[in-house]
């Protein structure tokens, strides 16, 4: 029974990120943010693999100075594929195959998408991992998914987002209150000063599992319109209804088709993961349904739950244990579907 040491690289959007998985846990998980995109209010894509070609080889020192291991240890390269950015995933994609060929190792694609549901089999020595089968939402700036995973490389997409995702639903109302990107994180914080049910926002109606959110950032941005035209201070005076009210709206979405989802499975095993799960109302609500609705709910570690190597490791290390290589003639794939 060998030890496995998966090195893991992920570059698909703005996170230039690397780590050393020793079997199921994480030795190092090294995470550089770029804050170039503050400025312009989203991730400029030529700006994104700048930085990553620049970031990626301190990243992996860091990533292997802090695991402390040999890299002749190392017994696989572990990296994101797909989906993302072209631009951003080349530079992860070059680098794992140069690495890969001069440690003379395997190398191994991941699927982003796979590894934010996969990220749940981290053994952090706390949290226990979901049983299959389990219903999965993945949530983030860049995804808006449900899916059912029967096993580790079985998934079913039940639904997915028709425009844009929660995160930028996040993001692009937090812009029309003009603060500053990415402003998720702020709205939660305000949402907890305010009431949830100040201002009355209308939700999508899409059919089945699927999500729309470009819709209701509309909405918001005639609202806000209106009735700053009555007061200029409306923003400033309710910021903290406000961002209680959107997220209450976008919460209500999201476990509507939740629900939807347990109801029509029969699985009330819950797991959610990317970087919107870091949001306390989702949390606590999340947390309600295992008394109130008798499911089983599984949020990973915050690190774990925003972009980050150590999920492409640990898909890394299932694919090892398969012998599931991949050859030198791989490319990165922007849209990659599960
Ligand atoms: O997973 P992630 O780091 O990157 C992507 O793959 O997109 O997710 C980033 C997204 C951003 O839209 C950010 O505003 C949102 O997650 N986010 C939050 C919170 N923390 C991060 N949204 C709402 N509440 C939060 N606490
Ligand atoms: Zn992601």
């Amino acid at each position: 029974n060998e030890t496995i040491y998966i090195l893991a690289i992920e570059s698909s959007c703005d996170d230039t990120s690397a780590a050393v998985l020793k079997d199921r846990k994480v030795l190092s998980n090294i995470v550089s943010t770029q804050k170039i995109h503050e400025e312009y209010g989203g991730v400029v894509p030529e700006l994104a693999s700048r930085a990553h070609q620049q970031n990626i080889v301190p990243v992996v020192h860091q990533a292997l100075a802090t695991a402390n291991i040999d890299k002749k240890l190392v017994s696989a390269i572990a990296f994101t594929r797909g989906p993302g950015l072209m631009g951003s995933l080349l530079v992860g994609t070059s680098f794992a195959k140069s690495l890969s060929l001069g440690l003379g190792i395997p190398l191994i694609e991941v699927n982003h998408m796979q590894a934010h549901i996969l990220a749940h089999f981290i053994e952090d020595g706390k949290s226990t991992p979901p049983s299959f089968p389990f219903l999965a939402m993945t949530i983030s700036g860049g995804h808006t998914q449900i899916v059912q995973v029967n096993d580790y490389f079985d998934m079913e997409i039940l639904g997915q987002t028709l425009d844009d995702a929660v995160g930028e639903a996040f993001d692009k109302s937090a812009k029309l209150m003009g603060l500053p990107y990415p402003g998720g994180p702020l709205v939660d914080k305000y949402a907890q000063l305010g009431n949830p049910l100040a201002f009355d926002f209308p939700r999508p109606k899409v059919e089945g599992l699927n999500f729309s959110f470009s819709g209701l950032k509309t909405s918001i941005l005639y609202f806000i319109q209106r009735e700053t035209k009555k007061n200029p201070n409306f923003i400033k005076e309710h910021l903290n209804d406000l961002c209680a009210s959107i997220q209450h709206t976008i919460i209500a979405i999201l476990m509507d088709k939740l629900e939807k989802a347990v109801k029509q499975t029969g699985i009330k095993e819950v797991a959610i993961g990317g970087g919107v799960s870091a949001n306390s109302g989702i949390r606590s609500t999340l947390e309600k349904m295992e008394i109130t609705m008798g499911w089983r709910t599984y949020i990973p570690k915050f690190e774990y739950c925003t972009d980050n190597a150590a999920m492409i490791g640990i898909v890394g290390y299932l694919k090892y244990k398969k012998s599931e290589f991949s050859n030198q003639r791989i490319s990165a794939k922007a849209r990659y579907y599960l």
